[in-house]
């Protein structure tokens, strides 16, 4: 999910209950080390847009590694675990909380620190705060803290890259504080110097080239590095700035349904993993919504669902997406002549548990957002390409389901 503004005044300097340590001499990274086109690290995912809401990855951290999992977020920088530090509000998680050492806490001084939070007057030297805060108003804070992620690499070698991360010992998850969360923290991956792929970029390890592929029937897979992104029949866009904050971002899009416009002007998007559902501003929602319902069958009836907003119910219960999706038609944004992004009804609709059909764009106005975000739902099945290196975004669609082995087989 896109980090809010921060709000200094809410911001408050919780000391770690460690003693004082001594300071360690820093040990070098290797930038610039040339890059062998092996260096690719490709992970299984699990979860899925519906009901858990997440697409995450199980990261090995810590000497020994320990698992924990991780929601993939390419809309955020900074990663970040439950940590037991102690811990002061913590969500239960599926692992046990990281426990930190004082010898892995980053200082003040360090140049990831700064460029974090810029500006910043630690209120330890040797401890770098950090606070971040969500568009959904969940919140993380705590101190950075360095240790080790084991990566396996595509040629089967393992590699070991001392990465700095948030040690979260105070999380709050929207208004309710601690409540039982179904991964142990977030996986960073926006284009910022803290993030993971930053930061792996500057270690040697992979190039700044990242791509995920969410499968519509759950898991899926993510990648670091360059070696498996097709070299053909992928749609490549510019990444744009964003008008607020440095999000991945094709730039503005214009939006057709069924093939006709809108009306609407064009519309600046960002391409958000840690967004389940897609969120457009007030005006295209309306228009959205108002050409989904006037081309709707009569054997649909609007009917309340918790789930979402927006829910219609058939004449039977739906199981799946493809058992109604013959009712709607496809959206499209369109970045330019050649760059569209295709987007089909499973690419805008769940079937929740009670068998209702719902549309999971959201009214991204009534949520505050400053811009629109192509999340999750829309990105299933289609393998979703961040090129830092030459500064592009990519998609092309195959199935995401096949195990990352057999990629190959399904971007041909
Ligand atoms: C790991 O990285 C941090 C931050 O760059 C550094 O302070 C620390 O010394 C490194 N640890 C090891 C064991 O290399
Ligand atoms: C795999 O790639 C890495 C990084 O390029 C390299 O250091 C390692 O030796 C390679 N391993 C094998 C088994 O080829
Ligand atoms: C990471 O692993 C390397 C190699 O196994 C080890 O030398 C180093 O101390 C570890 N770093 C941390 C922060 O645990």
């Amino acid at each position: 999910m896109a980090p809010a503004r921060w709000s200094p005044t809410a911001f408050l300097a919780v000391l770690l209950l460690l003693p004082p340590f001594a300071p360690s001499p820093a040990r070098a990274a290797t930038p610039g080390k040339s890059l062998s086109s092996a260096s690719t690290a490709v992970f299984q995912l699990q979860g899925a847009v519906y009901p858990i809401g997440h697409y995450y990855v199980t990261m090995n951290i810590g000497d020994p590694a320990k698992p924990y999992f991780l929601d993939v977020d390419t809309g955020s920088d900074l990663t970040w675990l439950q940590c037991d530090a102690p811990c002061q509000s913590c969500n239960k998680v599926p692992h046990p909380w990281y426990k930190p050492t004082k010898n892995k806490i980053v200082p003040c001084a360090a140049s990831l620190c700064t460029s974090l939070t810029p500006n910043k007057k630690c209120a330890v030297p040797q401890q770098c705060d950090y606070q971040i805060k969500y568009t959904d108003k969940a919140s993380s804070l705590g101190v950075l803290i360095a240790d080790n992620f084991t990566l396996s690499l595509r040629n089967s070698s393992t590699v070991r890259a001392n990465l700095t991360f948030g040690c979260g010992y105070d999380q709050q998850v929207g208004k309710n504080g601690a409540v039982q969360a179904a991964t142990d923290g977030l996986l960073g991956l926006g284009k910022g110097a803290v993030s993971l792929l930053s930061q792996l970029k500057q270690q040697g390890v992979t190039k700044n080239v990242l791509g995920h592929c969410f499968s519509t029937n759950g898991g899926g897979f993510l990648f670091f590095g360059d070696d498996i992104v097709p070299t053909s029949r992928v749609t490549w866009v510019p990444m744009a700035r964003t008008t607020s904050g440095n999000y991945y971002s094709p730039g503005s899009g214009t939006l057709y349904f069924d093939r006709r416009s809108l009306g609407m002007k064009p519309m600046e998007v960002v391409f958000d993993s840690g967004s389940t559902y897609a969120y457009f501003a007030a005006e295209p929602y309306q228009a959205t919504v108002s050409a989904l319902k006037a081309g709707l069958s009569k054997s649909l009836k609007e009917v309340s669902d918790v789930s979402l907003p927006l829910c219609w119910k058939g004449q039977k219960v739906f199981k799946s997406v493809s058992e109604v999706k013959n009712d709607f038609k496809s959206l499209f944004l369109s970045f330019g002549k050649n760059s569209v992004m295709e987007i089909p009804p499973e690419n805008y609709l769940i079937v929740t548990k009670y068998g209702n059909v719902c549309l999971g764009i959201l009214d991204g106005t009534t949520a505050k957002l400053k811009f629109n975000i192509i999340g999750d739902i829309t990105m299933q099945d289609q393998m979703i390409i961040y090129d830092n290196e030459k500064g592009q975004l990519g998609w092309i669609r195959g199935s995401c389901s096949r195990s990352s082995k057999s990629l190959m087989s399904s971007f041909p």
